[in-house]
């Protein structure tokens, strides 16, 4: 899978893709990240991505024809199954969204910045705008980066053990049950005894239930 991701501030995007599961993704040649530049991609002076509103306003726009440049390059090479911009305004990001867009081969990402950008490329070029949450934050790069991470991981054979994903929270509208490892008894906290049974038909009920009065105590919503 490939994901190329468009942005003003590439520094951003340095670290999270190098290290751990995502830089394992990529060498493992499962995952591809490409980070462009939108700078390059401007013929205004002084590399200029944005500019003032018309009808005036506080804050940037991003202009239409550096993105558009962008895109037609990479299209050369390149057949993208979505556009996505990330916005605050956008359909708010969850696990199922993560599961449909890991299926898919070829993702380009584009990160706002400033007040946004001109409608005019959101109308034409985008095909899906996503929101990771109720906030805003100072541009689309850490958006794209939780994307990113969140699509790559479900990639077949980017876990070492493939059922990993499988028993995330969310995968089932449930929220993962609590974990134990080593030692066994720390100060006066024990593991729960039915961890240590070997019984794995009783263990598999357990997180079941646990699982189950997880989500309905933080997240009744999910099961409705
Ligand atoms: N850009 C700024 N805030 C954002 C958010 N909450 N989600 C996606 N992109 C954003």
């Amino acid at each position: 899978m490939r994901i190329d991701i468009i942005t003003v501030v590439p520094e951003l995007l340095n670290g999270p893709f190098s290290h751990s599961i995502m830089k394992r993704a990529q060498d493992k040649g499962l995952l591809s990240v490409n980070i462009i530049n939108l700078r390059e991609y401007t013929t205004y002076p002084r590399a200029q991505v944005d500019d003032y509103p018309f009808g005036g306003g506080a804050g940037m726009v991003m202009m239409i024809d550096p993105l558009v440049n962008a895109i037609e390059s990479l299209q050369k090479s390149n057949t993208y199954d979505d556009i996505i911009f990330l916005t605050p305004d956008g359909e708010t990001y969850n696990q199922k969204m993560a599961n449909a867009l890991s299926l898919k081969n070829n993702l380009l990402l584009i990160c706002g910045h400033y007040k946004g950008i001109d409608q005019r490329f959101r109308d034409h070029f985008v095909t899906k705008e996503i929101s990771i949450g109720d906030y805003v934050l100072s541009g689309g790069e850490l958006a794209a980066a939780v994307l990113t991470d969140s699509i790559g991981r479900l990639i077949p054979g980017v876990l070492n053990d493939e059922s990993s994903a499988l028993s995330d929270s969310f995968q089932d509208n449930l929220l993962a049950p609590p974990v134990y490892t080593r030692p066994e008894i720390y100060r006066d906290w024990k593991v729960p005894e039915v961890l240590l049974s070997g019984n794995h038909k009783l263990i598999d009920e357990w997180r079941t239930n646990q699982s189950l009065e997880r989500t309905k105590i933080r997240r009744p919503d999910l099961l409705d």
